[in-house]
């Protein structure tokens, strides 16, 4: 049985940096980001990341580490992290999170969701599982990552439920 929570124990950190390890697609200095973001959020040293994990028959499977940013609007939240374990990927768990996620967020109020992906073909299956879920994409940053690498910013509005491509037209009618 899948459930959620989004209180951390001390032993999750380090399940956190497994399952980002498990996925293949994070080199060793992003593992240890997720691992460290984890902890300070554990030990309640750090007030601008949550998580939210998602464990299957009692065992942390997947998390989503967001928060509120600073800089923009309020109730403006960016996904900073999002990972399944490589054994558990493609079972529908991601999709279960961040409908989870976005339900909790719509909860307090909040706008718009936020996220940053590569362009690179390994992360094609990662951009059409956004768009899956919801997600538009609002904006390309050339050689972001890299000089063949470029950031793909999404959004997803969190005040109505239609897509976004939609979003001029559906406010002019409003
Ligand atoms: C992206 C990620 C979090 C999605 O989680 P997940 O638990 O695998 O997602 P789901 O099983 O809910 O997949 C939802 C849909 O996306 C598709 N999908 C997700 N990942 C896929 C993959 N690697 N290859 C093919 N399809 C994929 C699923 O087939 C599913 O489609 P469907 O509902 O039409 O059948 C997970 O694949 C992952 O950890 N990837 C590596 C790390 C990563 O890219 N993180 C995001 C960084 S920005």
């Amino acid at each position: 049985m899948l459930t959620f929570r989004n209180k951390l124990n001390h032993t999750d950190p380090e399940t956190i940096r497994k399952i980002a390890a498990s996925t293949g697609f994070f080199d060793k200095s992003d593992v240890e980001v997720n691992y460290t973001l984890a902890k300070n959020v554990a030990f309640n040293f750090d007030e601008n990341h949550e998580f939210l994990l998602a464990e299957f028959d009692g065992n942390v499977v997947a998390y989503a580490c967001f928060g509120e940013l600073n800089d923009a609007r309020d109730g403006t939240y960016e996904i900073f992290w999002l990972s399944t374990h490589n054994t558990f990927r493609g079972c529908g768990i991601g999709r279960t999170l961040i409908n989870k996620l976005v339900e909790e967020l719509r909860s307090r109020g909040a706008m718009r969701l936020y996220l940053k992906t590569d362009s690179k073909a390994q992360y094609a299956p990662t951009r059409n599982f956004y768009e899956s879920c919801g997600f538009t994409k609002q904006a390309v940053l050339k050689g972001y990552y890299d000089d063949s690498d470029d950031c793909c910013i999404y959004a997803m509005d969190l005040k109505h439920s239609y897509d976004d491509s939609n979003a001029e037209y559906q406010e002019a009618a409003e």
